[in-house]
């Protein structure tokens, strides 16, 4: 089997490792691709961009693919899925129609109503005046939401009426995210903790990956701004198997039959960023179409299962036959990012100590870095997510940190207390 992936980040150098893995596959190209998936063994890059549609089809076609797998969202929600289907070539993602559900905020809540899936309440609106009539009416803090995609920064948590109308302002009257902010939602603050559950759907079928928890924040103590995420670990602890019932029976299910019911049958990574409330109800804070990144790192980390072969059962609708293996250990991913970021920050640093890193239990996956004279620069925000098995929490995290420490270019930032919430129980 050929394989191919799409994207250039942590997630798709961990689905690369993983595919290369697999007992059917006997190569896997990337496009693009980052300097981990370059040098890694039977994994092969492609240097054509996610978003290359026609270039990924004629590359997919010379290259003998039987099977592509998606990363990033953006190619998802544009209907990457439909035109490898049309073109006869075995894709694994959600076609554009179920891929509103991360394309749309509004889609999405609309949705989550409509199958009486538990959400915060919400309205959208077009018109900034009505928008700041529905403000002046409503409780703070409030969450106000570009309907589209943001790249991760579409979404203002308003702590008073001021920021919720300064929002309203830079999303529906300035474009600060452009036709994404054509429609804004206003949505209740929800507070509890934060769980990502990623399963893996075809129709009706659904198997849930192992549970896990990212950490958005930038800096220690979940403060600072919003990132697309700085770093995860698996499983999370707070998902006991009551929870996990309660997510499967009042969010999973219902979400895959509602689609299925409405004509849109989801294939590919689902996966629900959940607030589990002090009481232990769910609650949809978004969905997106794909696998998590940083979660994709941990997950696969621990996953004994075969992915290619995981893959093709969904696609061959024997999904419900499949059973995932995992590590009963804990795998804990670190993410490395550039000096400044999420705002600016430069490219082209050498990095130091990739390569004294000899363990079977760490692995260094790479996101935004490039190769460059024989020598591998940061060329990303998020730049590597080091990642490590241990017995528990703390030998996991201990075994992730100590490789951080070795690991060098000028101005390198980490958290330093990913994990934090798994050890305080
Ligand atoms: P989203 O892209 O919709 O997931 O929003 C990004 C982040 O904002 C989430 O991961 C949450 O941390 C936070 N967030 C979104 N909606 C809410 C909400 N209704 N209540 C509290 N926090 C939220
Ligand atoms: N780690 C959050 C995300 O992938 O959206």
């Amino acid at each position: 089997m050929r394989v191919l992936v799409i994207g250039n980040g942590g997630r798709e150098h961990a689905l690369a490792w993983k595919l290369a893995d697999s007992r059917d596959v006997e190569r896997v190209f990337v496009a693009p691709g980052n300097a981990g998936t370059a040098t890694e063994p039977g994994v092969e890059n492609l240097p054509i961009l996610a978003d290359d549609t026609d270039a990924l089809i004629l590359a997919a076609r010379d290259h003998q693919v039987n099977l592509t797998v998606v990363g990033p969202e953006a190619p998802l929600v544009n209907g990457i899925v439909d035109r490898f289907q049309s073109a006869g070539l075995p894709c694994f993602g959600p076609s554009a129609g179920p891929a509103q559900l991360e394309g749309s905020k509004s889609f999405t809540k609309a949705f989550l109503d409509r199958h009486k899936i538990p959400t915060a309440s919400w309205q959208a609106f077009t018109d900034p005046e009505s928008a700041r009539q529905y403000i002046k009416s409503q409780d703070v803090p409030l969450v106000l939401k570009a309907d589209g995609l943001a790249a991760g920064k579409g979404v203002i948590i308003a702590n008073d009426r001021g920021q919720a109308l300064a929002a309203v302002d830079e999303i529906l009257v300035d474009q600060r995210f452009g036709g994404a902010g054509r429609c804004l939602v206003i949505e209740d603050f929800l507070e509890g903790e934060e769980i990502s559950f990623i399963c893996v759907a075809s129709g009706t079928q659904v198997v849930p990956l192992a549970t896990s928890q990212d950490h958005k924040a930038r800096e220690a103590g979940d403060r600072g701004p919003n990132t697309g995420g700085m770093g995860a670990y698996s499983p999370a602890p707070r998902v006991d198997a009551e929870l996990h019932r309660r997510i499967m029976d009042e969010v999973i299910h219902p979400t895959v039959r509602g689609l299925a019911e409405e004509g849109m049958p989801y294939l590919g990574f689902l996966y629900a960023g959940l607030m589990i409330d002090t009481q232990g109800n769910p609650r949809v804070l978004e969905y997106n179409c794909r696998f998590g990144d940083p979660e994709t790192q941990p997950i696969l980390m621990r996953m004994r299962s075969d992915l290619a072969g995981l893959c093709q059962a969904a696609l061959d609708g024997e999904l419900d036959r499949f059973r995932i293996e995992w590590d009963p250990r804990f795998a804990l991913g670190v993410v490395m990012v550039a000096d400044g970021y999420p705002g600016e920050y430069p490219r082209g640093d050498k990095i130091s100590g990739l390569q004294d890193i000899m363990s079977d239990n760490i692995k260094v996956f790479h996101a935004g870095t490039r190769q460059e004279s024989g020598q591998t620069v940061t060329d990303g925000g998020r730049v590597l997510c080091v990642t490590a098995l241990g017995a528990t929490v703390d030998a996991a995290q201990q075994a992730a940190y100590g490789t951080v420490s070795t690991i060098h270019w000028p101005g390198a930032g980490w958290r330093p207390d990913i994990g934090w919430r798994a050890l305080n129980r």
